[in-house]
């Protein structure tokens, strides 16, 4: 039997990262954040002075970039989440970075999350969820990591910065935020890390052993 994919979906701070791994650890899969081959990419056009809005200096980063990139230190925080979301509305960086993706599940599958895992990456994966939780929610996580790492803006302005961010990844023309027709829904809003991992594994559990 060839080994799943599974596609997970949906906005900033929804809690897919979490989610994602988890699952993996649980099924016994390779995991691959994708989101970090966009912070990867806008990271190396900031560094070379460049304008992340620029196509060709994005397509010039993302043709440049090498696995190894992808566990550099500096790939969070504000400056680098707005480059990520302007380069990844590029065309020709999406294009660039589909292979590494697909090549990633071949030997032995994995769980992916991203924007369109399950829209572009990988439309026949074996099982997509795309997860939610409302912006309220989404903002004061990401909030609370902030501050934890030791940065304090106000909720307001993480929550102002992760509406620009979610406004640009639904709208762009290629690739937009949206779900699967075939995705599981959850949203965790109201659900804590553990419940929405079980709720997220009982629905992943569900579609594989599905005839
Ligand atoms: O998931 P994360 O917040 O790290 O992603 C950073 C940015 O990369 C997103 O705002 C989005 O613009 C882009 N991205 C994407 N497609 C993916 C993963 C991330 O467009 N599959």
């Amino acid at each position: 039997m060839k080994p799943p994919v599974i596609a997970i979906d949906g906005p900033a701070a929804a809690g897919k990262g979490t989610l994602a791994r988890r699952l993996a650890a649980a099924l016994d899969l390779p995991y691959l954040d994708t989101g970090l081959l966009y912070r990867a990419v806008g990271r190396r056009v900031l560094d070379g002075g460049g304008d992340p809005a620029d196509g060709a200096a994005a397509a010039a980063a993302a043709a440049a970039l090498t696995p190894a990139e992808l566990t550099r230190r500096d790939l969070r925080g504000p400056e680098v989440d707005r480059a990520a979301s302007l380069v990844a509305a590029q065309p020709l960086v999406r294009a660039r970075l589909l292979d590494f993706q697909r090549g990633f599940a071949t030997e032995r599958g994995a769980v992916l999350d991203g924007r369109d895992i399950g829209t572009v990456v990988f439309p026949a994966a074996a099982v997509k969820l795309f997860v939610t939780a409302s912006l309220a929610a989404r903002a004061e996580r990401r909030w609370r990591e902030r501050r934890a790492g030791g940065t304090a803006p106000t909720l307001s302005a993480v929550e102002a910065e992760m509406a620009a961010r979610d406004a640009l990844d639904a709208a762009r023309a290629v690739s937009p935020l949206r779900p699967a027709p075939d995705a599981v829904l959850l949203d965790t809003t109201t659900l804590d890390p553990d419940a929405a991992f079980a709720q997220a594994l009982a629905a992943v559990r569900a579609r594989l052993d599905a005839p």
